[in-house]
C-alpha cells in the first residue's frame, strides 16, 4: 500500500470487531483458542498503529453477551487470556500514555479478570493519550437496556428527554461516536456491537481474520475512510 494516510483526517474514534480467530486456528490445523492467543499479536500492533495514526479513541471487540454461549472451556480459555493480556501489556499502556477503559457487563466477568482489569484501568487512569475501550461482555442492545433501566430511575420526562439526555446514559458517555467501524474475518454483520453510536459510521470489511490484522491494515481502512465522502443525508458536495 503506497498510499500515503491524510494526517488531517484521521478518524477521531475507530472501533473494531476482531474476529476469524477461530477460523484462522483450524486453517491451520489447531484449536479455535490457538487462534486467540495469536490475536494478541494482531491488539499489541493494532495499538501500535493507531496510537501512530493519531487515532483517539480505539474500541475493541473482545467478548459479546452472545459468546457466553460458547462451550464453557472456550469461555474460559479466553477468560484466562483476558486476565494474561492485561496483566502483560499494562506496563506498555502506561509507556504509551493509553488510558484504558471497558464497555459492556463487568460484572459478568470472572472475579479475577475484574480485578486484573480495575488495576489496569487505575494505573492508567490519568494516561493522556489514546484511550482503549475493551469491549466485555457486551452488546449494543444490553447498552440499550441498561441505560433505559438508569433513565427509569430518574425524574426524567418525556417533555425534556432528547438524544443528548439518552446518551449521557450509554457507557460511551464522553466518547464521540465511532467514524469508522472495521470488521476483519469477512463476515458482514454486526453481530449487536454498538447500535445506537454506529448511526453514521463508515464500515470497512477485510478479509483477513484477526490473527493476521496488523496496522497497515489498520493504514489500509483508515486510507479507504478519507477516500469517502460523508453525507450524513445531504447532498454532494464534490
Ligand atoms: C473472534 O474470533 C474472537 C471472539 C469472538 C471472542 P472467533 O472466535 O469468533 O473466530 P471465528 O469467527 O469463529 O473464526
Ligand atoms: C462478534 O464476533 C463478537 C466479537 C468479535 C467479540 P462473533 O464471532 O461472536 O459474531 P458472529 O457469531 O459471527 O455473529
Ligand atoms: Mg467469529
Amino acid at each position: 500500500m503506497s498510499e500515503l494516510i491524510n494526517k488531517l483526517n484521521i478518524p477521531k474514534h475507530i472501533a473494531i470487531t476482531m474476529d476469524g480467530n477461530g477460523r484462522w486456528a483450524k486453517e491451520r490445523g489447531k484449536k479455535r483458542v490457538f487462534g486467540h492467543n495469536q490475536g494478541i499479536k494482531s491488539v499489541r500492533d493494532t495499538i501500535e498503529g493507531a496510537v501512530e495514526y493519531g487515532v483517539e479513541f480505539l474500541t475493541l471487540f473482545a467478548f459479546s453477551t452472545e459468546n457466553w454461549k460458547r462451550p464453557k472451556s472456550e469461555v474460559n480459555a479466553l477468560m484466562t487470556l483476558l486476565i494474561k493480556a492485561i496483566n502483560n501489556e499494562t506496563k506498555d499502556l502506561i509507556k504509551n500514555n493509553i488510558s484504558l477503559k471497558t464497555i459492556g457487563d463487568i460484572s459478568q466477568l470472572p472475579l479475577k479478570c475484574q480485578k486484573e482489569l480495575a488495576e489496569s484501568i487505575k494505573k492508567t487512569k490519568d494516561n493522556t493519550g489514546m484511550t482503549l475501550i475493551l469491549a466485555l461482555s457486551y452488546s449494543g442492545k444490553w447498552e440499550i437496556i441498561n441505560a433505559i433501566k438508569k433513565i427509569l430511575q430518574q425524574e426524567v420526562t418525556s417533555e425534556n428527554f432528547s438524544e443528548d439526555i439518552f446518551l449521557q446514559y450509554l457507557s460511551t458517555n464522553n466518547v464521540p461516536d465511532p467514524e469508522l467501524l472495521i470488521r476483519t474475518s469477512g463476515e458482514k454483520r454486526i453481530s449487536n456491537f454498538m447500535l445506537w453510536q454506529i448511526a453514521y459510521s463508515e464500515l470497512y470489511f477485510t478479509e483477513k481474520k484477526w490473527p493476521d490484522f496488523r496496522k497497515e491494515d489498520l493504514k489500509e481502512a483508515i486510507i479507504e475512510y478519507q477516500n469517502r465522502e460523508r453525507r450524513f443525508g445531504k447532498t454532494t458536495t464534490i
